[in-house]
């Protein structure tokens, strides 16, 4: 067996563990493994090479991608040529090449590419990838913890000198239109103010609780996640990124509550933007063993001949799923998630009138 490795979409820590675990896991079941460059812009400009046990030893810890990634190669709506369609050139491509299957690495984006070349007759493992953890039938993603940690640290840090001045400090998570990474990141970060795209905030509400803790002479911690809105409201646009499979960027509603907070409170509001720096560096331990996981389970899935399926950790047990029912899909929070029954439990406020 002759098996492609790539990774598409935004990268995320863990990346290289899951490289690390399928290239070993095929190796030691004889398969050759090739690593494709950039994800499928690889396929399209011929960019690979051999993947060995020497070529992904002492990568485990490593963020990124050793093979680089592209958020926005689509075979199917080829941007280098005005949305062509170059999927036929890439058959061609993977045919020359005498690979038998592919595993892809990626977001709902990279999914739902390697779908269209399920059909068009390349057998594809899928591995969900992505911190904002909002892969569908996927109940954790790999890099999702590691962006957890660099939040509850950045709030560890904003929560000294907010008390040391007494000032409400917003720190803007990443994840799309989920609120995990804000949730979760504000839970393990004692913030006191939780706000998701899934539960449109008041800022009156918000205003309220800063109010109550300058009041008790209190400083106020508040995370914001990137596509949380005011109820009634429209998400913050950052950009709009052309020729990508999600053209949308989040971004800047931290600064816009800022200034909508300011008027409504006694003291200083200020803003951090988390940014990338929850994207990169290196995983943590859970996240090491979560990828190793996945990719010991998708070279599992490759060598029994399971393909169009996507690895996928359900009940905290490594399946697989069909890519067919997660292209395209989002998991949000749901109004009944555990943590959001926890966080209103001890008094977090989420943006809520009445709520305090
Ligand atoms: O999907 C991962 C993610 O980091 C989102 O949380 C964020 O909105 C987006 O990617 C940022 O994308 P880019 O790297 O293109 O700015």
């Amino acid at each position: 067996m002759h098996i492609g490795i790539l990774t598409g979409g935004g990268d995320c820590p863990g990346l290289n563990a899951v490289i690390r675990a399928v290239t070993l896991a095929l190796l030691a079941d004889g398969a050759r493994v090739t690593g494709i460059e950039r994800g499928f812009l690889g396929l399209v400009e011929h960019r690979v090479r051999p993947l060995d046990a020497a070529a992904v030893t002492g990568i485990l810890a490593e963020g990124g991608t050793i093979l680089g990634t592209h958020n926005k190669a689509n075979p199917f709506e080829w941007f280098g040529a005005e949305g062509a369609d170059v999927s036929g050139e890439v058959m061609a491509y993977v045919h020359a090449l005498g690979l038998d299957a592919l595993v892809a690495i990626g977001g709902d984006g990279t999914m739902s590419i390697a779908q269209r070349f399920c059909a068009l007759g390349l057998p594809v493992v899928g591995v969900p990838k992505t911190i904002d953890n909002d892969i569908a039938l996927n109940e954790r993603s790999f890099g999702f913890d590691s962006a957890v940690a660099v939040v509850a640290e950045a709030l560890d840090r904003l929560a000294t000198t907010a008390r040391s001045h007494g000032r409400v400090m917003i720190a803007e998570t990443m994840g799309r239109y989920a609120g995990w990474i804000a949730l979760e990141g504000g839970l393990a970060g004692g913030a006191d103010v939780i706000l998701i795209p899934e539960q449109p905030f008041d800022v009156d509400a918000v205003a309220a609780r800063c109010r109550a803790n300058e009041d008790a002479g209190g400083c106020t911690l508040v995370c914001i996640a990137e596509g949380a809105h005011e109820r009634g409201g429209a998400m913050t646009v950052r950009a709009q990124v052309a020729d990508s499979p999600d053209p949308i960027r989040l971004g800047g509603v931290g600064h816009w509550l800022q200034h909508a907070l300011q008027p409504r409170v006694r003291s200083e509001v200020r803003t951090t933007l988390l940014g990338h720096v929850q994207r990169g560096g290196t995983p943590t331990p859970y996240d090491r063993v979560l990828a190793t996981r996945f990719g010991v389970h998708a070279a599992r899935l490759v060598a029994t001949g399971q393909f169009g399926r996507m690895v996928a950790l359900q009940g905290g047990v490594c399946t697989s799923v069909p890519i067919a029912e997660v292209a395209n899909r989002n998991r949000t929070v749901p109004p009944d998630d555990e943590l959001l029954r926890a966080a209103r439990a001890i008094g977090v406020s989420l943006g809520q009138a009445g709520q305090g």
